[in-house]
């Protein structure tokens, strides 16, 4: 059973065996909380100490039919690092979609081979309408605009990873969302995701014509959070703790030409970050950023700051999948009494190449 109301409307957890994970609005704060700890139990497995073999015999299948390399690889590692599986396909050209099959044919299909179906599609509720013809659990990794929600769940829990070095969490965590708000699907999750959570700020800095969907923001104002609107970087990311810096969507506008006139327009250095934001200011990308000389939303000269948590955030989604998997499929308790050394990585651990970032 999904997250819903008891008879006296009380909120109920999400029972995640077996449920398909297709919006942030499953989860209530305790099932956040729930996942986040199993995701810190993660921890030997993710620095590749310990292999667990609980999901040995599972297959997952990892359907992605729009572009993605971290999401794609960080589901497909997961699984395996639980000891299952993954069969994919990537491209949307050797699949029978391009011969005309409907998702749900897809789905009726699938679901005899895989245990788990994670799917990343162009079209918003496509990834719902999939899952309502599978016989096995589905994840959303991507519905066009619409939902991101694993994105979301990772985000949330690498706030809460980089403020809780500070004595802080993530109730009370003033954030500031940059880039294409219209369009982005993984500040759409996040915002809707913390509102799960208490008297957090949200500063909305878009170029004119990119602004957060208007039922997006209902949502923030209604949970009482304080807002602020911004078209420029010195007037949205003073006073924060967490920049969140995101992508021009070119693939969502109608022409590359209309998304061209976007680009660039906010964009984030180390001499705008040591000027406006705070000593402590964490920031955050979901990526990919764009590196192109007219984007650049994200400059490179911010690299090796320690408050660059980018790349920690993508590693956490490996946990975050992980803890994911391990409570769809049910195994979170035995997963740890599967497991084993990893032989293979303590010589390479004396070997380990240090790069900073
Ligand atoms: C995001 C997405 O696909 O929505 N990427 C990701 O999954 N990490 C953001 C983006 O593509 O800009």
């Amino acid at each position: 059973m999904e997250s819903g109301r008891d008879s006296r409307g009380e909120r109920q957890g999400l029972d995640f065996v077996g449920s398909h994970i297709l919006s942030v609005g499953q989860f209530s704060r305790t099932d956040v909380e729930r996942l986040f700890k199993v995701a810190d139990s993660m921890e030997p497995y993710v620095t590749r100490r310990r292999t667990s073999r609980a999901l040995q015999g599972a297959i997952l299948a990892n359907l992605f039919f729009e572009p993605s390399t971290r999401t794609r690889i960080s589901f497909g590692t997961a699984f395996n690092r639980l000891g299952g599986s993954v069969r994919e396909t990537s491209e949307i050209g050797t699949s029978s979609v391009v011969k005309g099959e409907s998702l749900a044919d897809s789905a009726r299909v699938i679901s005899g081979y895989g245990d788990v179906i994670v799917i990343r599609h162009p079209l918003e509720g496509s990834v719902a309408e999939f899952a309502a013809a599978s016989r096995v659990p589905v994840v959303n990794a991507g519905d066009g605009a619409n939902e991101h929600p694993t994105q979301a769940l990772l985000d949330l829990y690498t706030i809460r990873k980089e403020v809780q070095a500070r004595g802080s969490g993530i109730d009370g965590v003033r954030i500031a969302v940059i880039g294409d708000l219209k369009y982005g699907r993984a500040v759409h999750s996040l915002l809707k995701m913390l509102s799960l959570f208490d008297a957090v700020q949200v500063h909305l800095v878009s170029p004119p014509g990119l602004e957060l969907p208007k039922d997006i923001l209902a949502g923030v104002r209604e949970r009482g959070f304080k807002t602020r609107t911004a078209h420029s970087l010195p007037d949205g990311i003073q006073n924060v703790d967490v920049c969140y810096v995101t992508r021009t969507q070119e693939e969502r506008f109608s022409s590359v030409e209309e998304a061209r006139q976007y680009r660039g327009l906010l964009r984030l250095d180390k001499a705008s970050y040591l000027r406006y934001c705070e000593p402590h200011t964490v920031i955050m990308h979901p990526l990919p950023r764009d590196s192109r000389p007219e984007a650049g939303e994200l400059s490179d000269d911010l690299d090796t700051h320690p408050n660059l948590a980018a790349f920690r955030q993508a590693d956490n989604g490996v946990a975050i999948r992980m803890a994911l998997f391990a409570l769809v499929l049910g195994v979170e308790k035995e997963m740890h009494s599967y497991s084993l050394p990893s032989v293979w990585f303590r010589s390479m651990a004396a070997k380990a190449h240090s790069v900073t970032y």
